[in-house]
């Protein structure tokens, strides 16, 4: 195992892809389904319950443990509860992000999302924290929207459809809150060939038999999907190219994104460049069981950006929890809170720690019941999404400040 070797920029010898040789090598990416057939997590499909740890090791991470998070402590200056509740979990080289930043040099960030349907509260938490880290770095953030990715993926769907949900996807990004001036959307079919250039390169380098490896291609696979990786890959080295220098790149993403990253990191040395470095989240459980993780595909199970109140108020109370079948049950026996998603929902959007640490113990004590949960749950996020929908009106004036060509964008 090389979690040393990983860890360093310089070493010559360090591969996250390693030689695509199964047998040598355990941070062979796959997806992690090689022992259990129910768990299957590639960058477009997450099944089954997921177990995070087990993650860190098959994908050859590192985890987010006490003494990064003092690392981040001295620069911020305090622990952001998404890092303390290990929401982002695990992370590749953000030790030499650290370090940069500590000694003044500029560094990016980078994420993205695929424009496949509306926006959910799951898909904001890495971009909430990608905003605050843009805030207390000060740094330029690239936000690439894979358009054409998502309609490759699907036979169903059509360019329009895309572009329809790529507009409404830059309104939710924009209502995060990035700053406008370090902040650049990129939109895959308007600005590639911002990104053709760097696709190719990368391209070149990367052998079909690797990608399948590392994306589980098969021969029934569409050849666009297969070619499409590069593209993803790109964004990690344009600010190299913007700054003229090579210049460190963060990615602030769920986990299911790494095969990516796994491959970007391969080819980077050999380019010229920096790997890019990553800090991997969760996912937020879905509503409706305790595996998965909210999906679009599976609208009741997420609460979207555009919901009205009585559908949030729906949803929330025909959730899943991890409660008794009774009350007398839940009196006697207690919850379990930690297979609860209501719980969770709580904990990471709006409970405080000491809070949620309360909520916790009367759970599973029997001195609290799912009703009270879930009302407080329904109450909280139907304001969270109303000051939302305001904000996404108000960011309809500005996405020309946010495009990567300050043009407008229209369905
Ligand atoms: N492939 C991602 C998705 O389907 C979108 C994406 C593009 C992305 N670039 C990224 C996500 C960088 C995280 C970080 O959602």
């Amino acid at each position: 195992m090389k979690k040393g070797s990983s860890n360093n920029q310089n070493g010559s010898e360090s591969s996250d892809i390693g030689n695509n040789n199964r047998d040598n090598n355990e941070n062979i990416p796959q997806n992690n389904e090689s022992e259990n057939n129910s768990v299957r997590i590639t960058p477009w499909e997450v099944v089954g319950h997921v177990d995070y740890d087990r993650l860190i090791k098959e994908f050859g991470t590192q985890p987010i443990d006490s003494e990064i998070i003092e690392k981040f402590q001295k620069i911020t200056g305090e622990v952001h509860p998404m890092l303390k509740l290990h929401y982002f979990f695990s992370h590749r080289d953000l030790d030499f992000i650290l370090r940069k930043v500590e000694s003044g040099e500029k560094i990016y960030l980078y994420t993205g999302r695929g424009p496949s349907g509306m926006v959910h509260m799951g898909h904001l938490m890495p971009w909430m924290f990608t905003k605050y880290l843009q805030d207390k770095f000060g740094s330029k953030l690239l936000f690439q929207l894979t358009d054409d990715e998502k309609f490759l993926y699907s036979q169903e769907r059509t360019r329009e459809e895309i572009r329809h949900y790529t507009y409404e996807n830059i309104l939710d990004i924009i209502s995060v809150g990035f700053d406008p001036n370090n902040t650049k959307i990129i939109v895959d079919t308007t600005h590639i060939k911002h990104l053709y250039p760097i696709a190719l390169e990368i391209a070149k380098r990367i052998t079909f038999s690797t990608a399948k490896a590392v994306f589980g291609f098969s021969s029934s696979t569409n050849i666009g999907m297969i070619g499409f990786p590069p593209v993803q890959a790109a964004p990690c080295f344009l600010p190299s190219l913007i700054e003229g220098k090579p210049t460190p790149v963060l990615i602030p993403a769920a986990i299911d994104q790494d095969p990516y990253w796994r491959m970007t990191r391969d080819v980077a040395e050999k380019m010229g460049f920096y790997k890019p470095a990553q800090i991997h989240s969760k996912f937020l459980p879905s509503l409706d069981s305790q595996g998965g993780k909210m999906s679009s595909s599976k609208p009741e199970t997420a609460i979207f950006t555009t919901d009205e109140p009585e559908v949030i108020e729906k949803k929330v109370s025909s959730a899943f929890t991890g409660g008794q079948a009774t009350v007398a049950l839940q009196r006697q026996y207690g919850g379990n809170a930690l297979g609860c998603p209501v719980f969770w929902y709580l904990r990471y959007f709006f409970d405080d720690e000491k809070e949620s640490d309360e909520r916790f113990v009367k759970c599973i004590s029997g001195n609290l019941l799912c009703g009270e949960c879930k009302s407080d749950l329904a109450r909280e996020s139907k304001s969270f999404i109303s000051t939302l929908k305001k904000r996404r009106e108000s960011a309809k004036d500005s996405i020309e400040k946010y495009m990567y060509e300050n043009e407008p964008y229209e369905i």
